[in-house]
């Protein structure tokens, strides 16, 4: 297998299929829909983190990488998993998580009650006057230190004050994770996403200085000075040592040189890497609680190209999305979740699965769930959402102005569980879900099957297409000026074949003429006018 040959599917696994009714997701429940998978064409699956955590951050901030949640099974449910997949040719994707851990693990306890050796393994420092070493915030709000009054000493943490970052200067520290990454590797595990993992590499102790601009800190941690160095060494010491191995970083913030240097393949770093760009389209001044009365599109476009092209011409490659576990649902944040729940749903998916790079589909878009549309600020859950409610409280809006904004913009909206029948819980569980999804439009995969319009099946159709079709996966891409914002078009070429992928991506008919005699792949609306495009139509042809 080659890394364009992949189609990873992501499972935020807390909220996929419960097989214990006790609310939550569990991994004997992925294992029985991997059937489902194998049907829908896909052969990776990404699983959110699944050790043993307090759960402040759902799994992301963890406590021992050695034990399964419990919530989520064993250790020998997930060798079963393993197995189950392998039959079906998918292989599982671990989410590993190396900026941080919980502060429950062991190394930070030790760190706590005095131990040197530990305190080594994070950042624990002195403040200055009173204050945090520096006036860095996390990224989920408040300063990024918190203070140990008995140890005199402020620890750093980029996340919430329960994920402590970890010391990768320290030696000791890398060959633990290196120890870390081993252990599943030899399990069989196939892949590895690494989160955030660009931020690992903080500025040595003496510049670690406040920042005067942005108040954030990120330029002294973002693709830090040693970053390419510690990816080359955790490359060399884990997963070169095992066949067949493909990894995704998570690269926060990076820019087009950096993301270029982590994915090519001559720098022996990472396979790919997922970037965030695009969707920040919707952050007005770049403010993600805000919210946004319209869809720019044009930025949208600008982003995708200026980054296809770019990782185009050095060699790079992109994991491309446009949903996951920390975004909205983007058949509601781009598409029309309602009136053109079909052919948005199948509009978008043509948009990323076409994309020079490797697709991750992300759990229930494949039938079009939607975001939660909450009526209460007490339905939701999530950290970063709860400490922007507070956040905007204190900047005195009003709890309805608030829930405009979290309604759009929360994680939540992307972790709901997935809607597999007409049952109560939605066949999710027989208890009540640890999250309430209403699902207001009646979204299940049954009702989905049962459509004449059934986007499960479009994605069926477009994954056959693009896994046996080389021009998709390997083809160079090029992009189609148009002078509309709504109409998105690109090329996929090589040789021998030429494709063109063309999009409106509005709820209007856009006038664009479709050249007469030409061969028509995909399209997600019955008819084709040679004049105009109907609202979300999505059409492949080749020229
Ligand atoms: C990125 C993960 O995707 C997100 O869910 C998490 O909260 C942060 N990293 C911290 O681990």
């Amino acid at each position: 297998m080659k890394k364009e040959d992949l189609v990873v599917y992501e499972i935020y696994v807390k909220s996929f299929n419960d097989s214990n009714d006790d609310g939550i997701g569990d991994l004997n429940g992925i294992k029985e829909k991997i059937p489902y998978l194998r049907k829908l064409g896909i052969n990776y699956i990404w699983l959110t983190p699944i050790y043993q955590t307090p759960n402040i951050d759902n799994g992301y901030d963890i406590e021992n990488y050695y034990k399964i949640n419990p919530d989520y099974g064993t250790m020998s449910d997930f060798n079963n998993l393993l197995k189950e997949a392998k039959k079906y040719k998918i292989n599982i994707m671990l989410d590993m998580v190396l900026n941080h851990t919980s502060t429950q693990h062991h190394w930070f306890k030790k760190a706590l009650k005095g131990s040197k050796k530990y305190q080594n393994y994070y950042f624990f420092e002195k403040g200055k006057n009173n204050k945090p070493p520096t006036n860095w915030t996390s990224k989920f709000g408040g300063s990024a230190w918190e203070y140990i009054k008995k140890l005199d000493l402020w620890y750093l943490h980029l996340f919430s004050k329960q994920q402590a970052d970890i010391n990768w200067e320290n030696k000791k520290l890398r060959a633990e994770v290196f120890k870390i990454v081993n252990f599943w590797l030899k399990k069989g595990v196939k892949g590895l996403r690494f989160d955030v993992i660009n931020l690992i590499s903080k500025p040595e102790k003496k510049n670690w200085k406040n920042d005067l601009k942005y108040n954030d800190g990120k330029k002294f941690y973002t693709d830090g000075k040693n970053i390419n160095f510690y990816l080359k060494e955790l490359n060399k010491k884990t997963f070169s040592n095992y066949e067949n191995v493909f990894t995704v970083g998570e690269l926060s913030s990076t820019n087009l040189k950096h993301f270029a240097n982590y994915s090519n393949p001559k720098n022996k770093e990472l396979d790919m890497g997922f970037i965030f760009y695009h969707l920040k389209t919707d952050y007005i001044d770049n403010h993600k609680w805000s919210y946004a009365p319209t869809k720019d599109f044009k930025k949208f476009k600008e982003v995708i190209e200026t980054w296809q092209l770019y990782q185009q011409k050095h060699n790079s490659w992109i994991a491309n999305f446009l949903s996951n576990h920390d975004q909205p649902r983007h058949i509601s944040r781009f598409g029309n979740d309602k009136i053109y729940h079909y052919q948005s749903a199948t509009c978008f998916a043509v948009l990323y699965i076409f994309l020079r790079g490797t697709p991750f589909i992300y759990y229930g878009e494949e039938i079009g769930q939607t975001n939660l549309y909450n009526t209460k600020i007490e339905e939701f859950n999530d950290i970063e959402t709860t400490n922007a409610y507070k956040k905007l409280r204190s900047e005195n809006k009003t709890d309805d102005q608030i829930l405009k904004i979290i309604n759009q913009k929360s994680r939540d909206n992307g972790r709901s569980p997935f809607a597999w029948n007409n049952k109560k819980y939605y066949g999710f569980s027989e208890t009540r879900p640890w999250l309430k999804y209403k699902n207001i439009y009646n979204i299940t995969l049954e009702n989905d099957l049962k459509n004449k319009n059934s986007i499960f099946k479009f994605y069926q159709e477009i994954l056959r297409l693009r896994q046996q079709n080389k021009t998709f996966k390997l083809g160079k891409i090029k992009f189609i000026e148009t002078n509309n914002d709504n109409i998105f078009i690109y090329e996929r070429y090589d040789d021998q074949k030429n494709y063109q992928i063309i999009l409106n991506l509005s709820d209007k008919k856009q006038n664009y003429k479709i050249k007469e005699n030409i061969k028509i792949i995909i399209n997600n609306h019955e008819k084709l006018n040679f004049n105009f495009l109907n609202p979300y139509q999505a059409i492949i042809v080749e020229c």
